[in-house]
């Protein structure tokens, strides 16, 4: 895909990763829709700094725990103010702890309505949009979903659903659309996780060390120029997954 000119919307876009692969969407020339949540300052600074790259940027709030409303008022946004979007990049999501005998229906559906069927009817939206023309959606996933491991119960599954969805995508959106995942490994710590304690975690890889958000975006601005690649999950984990 060429991506200058191209129009994006990224899904949690305004802090951390998003943020990242926004930036470097827009350094491309990409013009970007940041959806977010609850990031109210880190947006209106988001969006000015994708500006100062020369192209055009919006924002909209949106609560994917309720997935079809919230496609809706991001794709009728990003189509009025930017026009027809060539990229998703789901990468909103949340990451809680739980395991089998304390994960309560409420964490299950919360993790799998924002982590799993907001990426569903955004994609949905996307391709209505779309029409016949090409484009390409990135699923951010984790190296989890597809080496499960205890901790992130609801998580870890919905994760495991999200590459699932991917490689399913993937075929019925050929030949237009393109389907990819990238799986990061350590790259921030998470919510309420000390430094030492990610630091910790990062060592468990064959790299011993943490990825950077930008480790990520360039992941994302590689497989967007790729014309033939699809349906691929990308590890940027240090190679976390083979341990
Ligand atoms: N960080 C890592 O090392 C790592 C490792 C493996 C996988 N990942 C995956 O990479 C992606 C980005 O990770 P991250 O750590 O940068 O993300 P993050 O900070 O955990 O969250 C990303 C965004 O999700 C949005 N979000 C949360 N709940 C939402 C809701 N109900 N409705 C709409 N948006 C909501 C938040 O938006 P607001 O801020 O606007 O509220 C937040 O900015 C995620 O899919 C994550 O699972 C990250």
């Amino acid at each position: 895909m060429i991506l200058a000119g191209a129009t994006a919307v990224v899904t949690g876009g305004a802090v951390r990763i998003g943020r990242e692969i926004g930036r470097h969407l827009a350094k491309a020339g990409v013009n970007v829709c940041v959806h977010y949540n609850s990031s109210n300052t880190e947006v209106a600074e988001a969006v000015e700094e994708f500006q100062a790259f020369g192209v055009r940027a919006t924002s909209i709030s949106a609560d994917l725990s309720l997935p079809v409303t919230a496609a809706k008022e991001i794709f009728d946004h990003a189509n009025q103010a930017l026009g027809t979007v060539s990229v998703l990049i789901n990468s909103a999501a949340i990451f809680e702890t739980g395991r089998l005998a304390d994960t309560s229906e409420a964490d299950w559906d919360r993790h799998f309505n924002i982590n799993l069927k907001a990426p569903f009817f955004l994609t949905q939206s996307f391709a209505d949009q779309l029409g016949d023309q090409d484009g390409h959606v990135i699923n951010i996933v984790d190296w989890r979903g597809e080496k499960p491991i205890p901790g992130h119960a609801a998580y870890t599954v919905s994760k495991a659903g999200l590459v699932a969805q991917t490689k399913l995508l993937a075929q019925e959106l050929g030949p237009g659309i393109q389907v990819n995942g990238i799986a990061p490994g350590a790259i921030l710590a998470a919510s309420g996780e000390s430094e030492d304690d990610f630091q910790r975690r990062a060592k468990l890889n064959p790299l011993k060390r943490t990825g950077s958000a930008a480790d990520i975006a360039e992941a994302a601005i590689y497989l967007l120029k790729s014309e033939f690649i699809t349906g691929e999950i990308m590890n940027v984990t240090g190679g976390q997954q083979l341990s």
